[in-house]
């Protein structure tokens, strides 16, 4: 028996390894606890975080990025909280390329066991003319002096080029191979204002994956927000051109209209297996965690949200309710309890056929004959044109007055 199960043990182990040969890792960066705190009313204290940042670490993120320490006392303490409680998980903060805000950045991170400072500087023209002031060479410069000041201090600095998705793709190229020289391990190119175009997106990552000296020897990551709908189709063109990183928080919170949601990245490279990625993110905890990140910040989750949302696995027409009562995969791509949802919905509306009718009448002990079914599904009609959906109170109803017993419970 012992023999039998450790022989099985080292089976699944070979199976993961070829798995892992054949298919290449995408890291998950998360930034629910900094980019999506960011939104007007879902800030947190430190113990909300660190509650947050547990359940991250289960859900098996590779980065969490704590905070911005220079910000306030309390992101500060949050961030130095959160590096504590993390054994596997790396920790990062936020800088601006700026001497201070790295000491203090890295103060926070002190007991962090794989800290990561994330610095950076905006390089579009907009922000160099019109925010800092300035000039591009100056801002190279600063770029290059704050990546050298913070890798004397760590040894993983994530470098950010701030509105990348506006910035002159030669420009870019540059700061990034400058950056790599002294020494930045991972290199962030946002699409800050979600201004790109997937294929333009795509094309700036493979533009830095082909011209930039160095570039092999450092992670690409994808930082899209979703001010015109195209956060995840972004990333996805930024991994598809060479990017191994993905910047996201849960139900893609954050700045404005959001930013990239982990839960529709992770379920995209799952759900097409011909893509050769994948990620550590343990699925079925999804809908457990976005709940967690809905309640602590106030934010709830849309109804028709991708994946979270609570109409996701919900179906409320006849004829697809009669596809989904016969086979799930007629009208369903995921299987929900693969993202912790233990079941499909089948809501019953003045839009739903005999099929769920008798479905949701079994669900609740009563098995309706063919004129039975008939019969109740005539009044039910009735019934449900007056109200927007008919639940189960309304359906024991129905079924009762049509002679039929059911028991409580
Ligand atoms: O959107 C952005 O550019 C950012 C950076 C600070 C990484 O959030
Ligand atoms: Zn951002």
């Amino acid at each position: 028996m012992f023999f039998l199960t450790s022989k099985l043990v080292l089976m699944l182990q070979m199976l993961q390894i070829k798995f892992e040969m054949e298919k290449e890792k995408i890291e998950i960066f998360d930034t629910t606890l900094r980019d999506g705190e960011q939104v007007p009313g879902c800030k947190l204290v430190t113990k909300q975080k660190v509650e947050i940042a547990k359940k991250l670490e289960l859900l098996g993120v590779d980065v969490i990025e704590a905070g911005f320490p220079v910000s306030s006392p309390g992101d500060f303490e949050s961030v130095k909280a959160i590096s504590k409680e993390m054994k596997e998980v790396r920790v990062c903060a936020l800088t601006r390329a700026v001497k201070n805000d790295i000491d203090v950045a890295v103060e926070a991170l002190k007991e962090a066991e794989r800290p990561r400072i994330h610095t950076g500087i905006g390089t579009s023209d907009i922000h160099i003319k019109r925010k800092f002031n300035s000039r591009p060479d100056l801002v190279l410069e600063q770029a290059k002096e704050a990546v050298r000041y913070a890798k004397k201090r760590l040894e993983d600095v994530e470098f950010y080029a701030e509105d990348a998705g506006r910035t002159d793709k030669e420009f870019l190229a540059r700061v990034c191979e400058e950056v790599i020289k002294e020494g930045a391990t991972v290199l962030n190119i946002p699409d800050t204002t979600g201004y790109c175009l997937p294929e333009d997106y795509g094309n700036k990552i493979r533009y830095i994956k082909e011209n930039v000296k160095g570039i092999d020897k450092v992670i690409l990551s994808c930082h899209c927000h979703n001010d015109l709908g195209l956060a995840t189709a972004n990333s996805i063109a930024g991994i598809e051109n060479g990017a191994r990183q993905i910047e996201c928080t849960i139900n893609g919170i954050g700045e404005r209209a959001g930013n990239t949601s982990m839960e529709e990245v992770v379920m995209i490279l799952r759900q097409h297996p011909q893509k050769e990625y994948y990620t550590n993110i343990n699925t079925r905890l999804f809908s457990e965690v976005s709940q967690l990140v809905a309640e602590q910040m106030g934010m709830p989750v849309p109804p028709n949200k991708a994946i979270v949302g609570s109409n996701a696995f919900a179906h409320s027409s006849g004829i697809h309710q009669d596809g989904v009562i016969k086979d799930r995969q007629t009208y369903e791509i995921i299987d929900p309890k693969d993202v912790g949802v233990d079941y499909s919905k089948i809501i019953l509306t003045a839009r739903s056929g005999r099929s769920a009718l008798a479905y949701r009448a079994k669900m609740i002990g009563v098995e309706l004959t063919k004129l039975e079914l008939d019969r109740v599904y005539r009044y039910f009609l009735k019934v449900a044109d007056n109200l927007k959906e008919v639940n189960e109170q309304d359906l024991i109803g129905i079924l009762t007055a049509n002679g039929f017993s059911v028991k409580a419970g």
